[in-house]
């Protein structure tokens, strides 16, 4: 089949990108947009069977006639689907990376130890050289809730939960839009020898959750439902001086909401690793704030490894007329 690589890719990615899939892909021809236009014009027509992208420019999926498959390299699908010129019934696949999922994970658990423990208070302490010890909290009786539970929220909850902490898992919707694949080692509710994950679901469980948190970690999927989900409101209902940790969207959070509710202590410290504008301009209040920890959007990453044997699979699928895998629901946003 013919497979075309698009995305928004610095000239290492795309060549770290088109070794791992060549190799994953030995019986497929994988082109760059400008191939596919040379062969386009010296072979007639060109059919692209799949279109294999990473946040692509808007209109670069435009004019392909026989695609059957788009395979996404990122997790979150919002950019891509806010293309107008996404070609309509076209399927499109997330990417379900066991590596960058693992890798939210050890984010998660790096940010909720320091919050819970209050490392990020000694580095500030550590700065104006003050020696002060600070009351030393328990995992146990420090409840962290979970923002939504597909595959990244289901991870870190078991995570986190295998650490010792009393662990909420919150999702819009009553039913399950992506269902968990068959992977028992991401399974929340079965969280291993410590306590379980609880699952709540629907709007009117998410006050009392928060209520009841000490950190709250979003990993929702950004959908029209979900934009600005994190504003004033959202954070007065958590306890005086809260971690927040947003590790989905940056559009999931009001900023000057935020900025406000450290500035009054509602919030203690935040851990961002995703912004409304990235890269964070250089003037932005975040980057010198001493209540904030932040990331250059590299909380968790595709593997190109791991991530190539992905595509591969739903590649080989489409290819003998299998069911494609991790499929996003368009309606729904994810
Ligand atoms: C990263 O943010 C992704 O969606 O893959």
């Amino acid at each position: 089949m013919n497979l075309l690589l698009a995305g928004d890719l610095t000239a290492d990615e795309q060549a770290e990108w088109l070794l791992a899939l060549r190799q994953a892909l030995p019986g497929h021809r994988l082109l760059l947009p400008a191939e596919a236009a040379t062969a386009a014009a010296l072979e007639g027509r060109l059919q692209i069977d799949a279109a294999i992208v990473a946040n692509p420019p808007p209109g670069s999926l435009r004019g392909l006639p026989g695609l059957r498959l788009i395979q996404s390299l990122w997790a979150g699908v919002d950019r891509l689907l806010a293309d107008p010129t996404l070609p309509a019934g076209v399927p499109i696949a997330r990417m379900v990376d066991p590596a960058m999922t693992a890798a939210m994970a050890e984010t998660a658990l790096w940010a909720t130890l320091a919050l819970h423990r209050g490392f990020f208070g000694y580095a500030r302490q550590q700065q104006s050289r003050l020696w002060q010890r600070q009351p030393q909290r328990r995992a146990d009786e420090w409840p962290v809730l979970v923002l939504g539970h597909g595959q990244m929220g289901r991870a870190v909850a078991h995570r986190l939960a295998q650490q010792g902490y009393p662990v909420a898992a919150w999702r819009r919707g009553a039913a399950q839009v992506n269902p968990p694949a068959a992977a028992p080692e991401l399974s929340a509710e079965l969280s291993a020898e410590r306590g379980a994950v609880r699952l709540l679901t629907g709007a009117a469980a998410l006050g009392p959750a928060l209520a009841s948190s000490q950190i709250v970690i979003n990993l929702l999927p950004l959908t029209p439902d979900t934009r600005g989900l994190i504003d004033a409101h959202f954070l007065a209902g958590l306890p005086r001086s809260a971690g927040l940790v947003n590790l989905a969207r940056g559009a999931h959070l009001v900023d000057v909401d935020l900025l406000a509710a450290l500035a009054s202590g509602q919030i203690g410290h935040a851990v961002l690793d995703v912004f409304n504008t990235e890269p964070l301009p250089a003037d932005h209040a975040y980057w010198q704030h001493p209540q904030v920890t932040l990331l250059p959007h590299a909380a968790a990453a595709t593997d190109a490894r791991s991530a190539a044997a992905v595509v591969a699979r739903n590649i080989e699928a489409l290819a003998t007329g299998q069911p494609l895998h991790d499929l996003v629901a368009r309606d729904a946003g994810y």
